[in-house]
C-alpha cells in the first residue's frame, strides 16, 4: 500500500530533487505540492513546482499556492544560491494542466490531512509559513497527520544564514516557532542534511543531452565553488531530499526526542533551533530531532540515484 505524502516546498534545486524522489518512489503517493515563499518569491516557487511536474511528466499532481510573505519577518529569498528564478535547469513553461487549485496551501494541507486522516505525511522543506497557517486553521492538525517532517534548523551546529539560524527557519522564525512548539514535528536540521551529498562521479555521468538530464545535473551542482569551500564539501548538499528519504526508510537517520524551541526574541537568535538534549529546561520533549550519528548516506544516495534512473528511463 502506498503512503500519502504532501510536500510543502519552495523549489529550489534541492527541493526539485526531493520532489523527484517523492514522485518516483513506489511506496509514496504524492497528494500535492504546496508552495511557499523561500528560495524565491512564491510566484516563482509556484512556477518552478509546476515546471518540475511538467518536466517529469506528472501534471496530474495538484499544486496549491501558499504564503507570499512570512508571518512577521520581511521576505528573504535565496536566488544567489538556487539561480535567478530560484531554480536552475532546463525547465518547460508550465501549461494549464498544472494550474494551481483554488485552495490556499494552508487550507489544502488541512483538507488533505482530513481526507487522509491519520495517514498523511507532510514533508515541509521550505519556510514554515503554510504549516503554521494550517495549524492556525486546524489546531488538531498534528493528530490528523501520520507525521510532519521538517527540513530546518541546525540543532547542534551553526546556521547557514546567521551564525545560529538555518535558512528555512530564519525566513519565517515566528512560523517555525509555532510549528516546533505545537505540531509534534520530526526535525531534520542542517547539521544532518549537510551529509546529503551525491557522488561527484555519478553527477558527472548524468546524461545532459535532454532537458531532464540537464536539469538534474544542474540541481545536483547548485553550490558554487565558494559555497563548497565554505562548508568543506565536495558536492552540494541536497538537504530536502534527505527529508523524503527519511519518509521511505526510517533507518536512514537516528532520531532523538527532545524539547526544542525556535528563537524569536532578538536579531541574534531569530530562527535559531534551540534543542535541549540534556533536559536542563525540565520541559518535556515536543518532537524528534535528527542527530548527526550513523546517517546512512549510502542508503540515501541509493534512493536518490534509483529515483533519477527511473525518471530518466521514462523519458
Ligand atoms: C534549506 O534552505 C533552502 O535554501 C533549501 O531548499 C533547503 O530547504 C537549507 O537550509
Ligand atoms: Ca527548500
Amino acid at each position: 500500500m502506498t503512503r500519502p505524502l504532501l510536500v510543502d516546498t519552495d523549489p529550489g534545486c534541492d527541493d526539485a530533487l526531493a520532489i523527484l524522489l517523492a514522485l518516483e518512489h513506489a511506496d509514496l503517493e504524492v497528494v500535492g505540492l504546496t508552495t511557499v515563499h523561500g528560495n524565491a518569491p512564491v510566484d516563482a516557487t509556484t512556477h518552478n513546482a509546476r515546471a518540475v511536474l511538467e518536466l517529469v511528466e506528472r501534471p496530474d499532481v495538484p499544486v496549491s499556492r501558499g504564503a507570499d510573505l512570512p508571518l512577521i519577518s520581511p521576505l528573504e529569498t535565496a536566488e544567489h544560491i538556487h539561480g535567478i528564478d530560484g531554480i536552475r535547469g532546463d525547465l518547460p513553461e508550465p501549461s494549464s494542466a498544472t494550474q494551481p487549485v483554488d485552495s490556499h496551501a494552508a487550507q489544502f494541507i488541512v483538507e488533505q490531512a482530513r481526507a487522509h486522516e491519520g495517514e498523511l505525511t507532510v514533508a515541509a522543506v521550505g519556510p514554515l509559513t503554510n504549516v503554521a497557517l494550517a495549524l492556525a486553521i486546524e489546531p488538531e492538525l498534528p493528530a490528523l497527520l501520520d507525521e510532519l517532517i521538517v527540513m530546518g534548523g541546525a540543532a547542534f551546529a551553526p546556521g547557514n544564514v546567521t551564525p545560529l539560524a538555518e535558512a528555512n527557519f530564519h525566513s519565517d522564525p515566528e512560523a517555525a516557532h509555532r510549528v516546533v512548539r505545537d505540531a509534534d514535528p520530526t526535525v531534520i536540521g542542517l547539521d544532518v542534511t549537510r551529509r546529503a551529498t551525491l557522488p561527484a562521479s555519478w553527477i558527472e555521468g548524468l546524461p545532459r543531452d535532454d532537458p531532464l538530464g540537464r536539469s538534474i545535473y544542474e540541481w545536483a551542482t547548485y553550490y558554487t565553488e565558494a559555497v563548497l569551500e565554505r562548508y568543506g564539501l565536495e558536492t552540494a548538499a541536497i538537504h530536502d531530499a534527505l527529508a523524503i528519504a527519511q519518509v521511505v526508510d526510517e533507518d536512514i537517520l537516528e532520531l532523538e526526542s527532545h524539547f526544542m524551541e525556535v528563537g524569536i526574541d532578538s536579531e541574534l537568535d531569530r530562527g535559531a533551533l534551540v534543542c535541549d538534549p540534556h533536559g536542563v529546561t525540565g520541559e518535556r520533549p515536543n518532537g524528534r530531532v535528527a542527530v548527526d550519528n550513523d546517517v546512512d548516506v549510502d542508503r540515501y544516495r541509493e534512493l536518490v540515484i534509483d529515483a533519477v534512473d527511473r525518471a530518466l528511463e521514462v523519458q
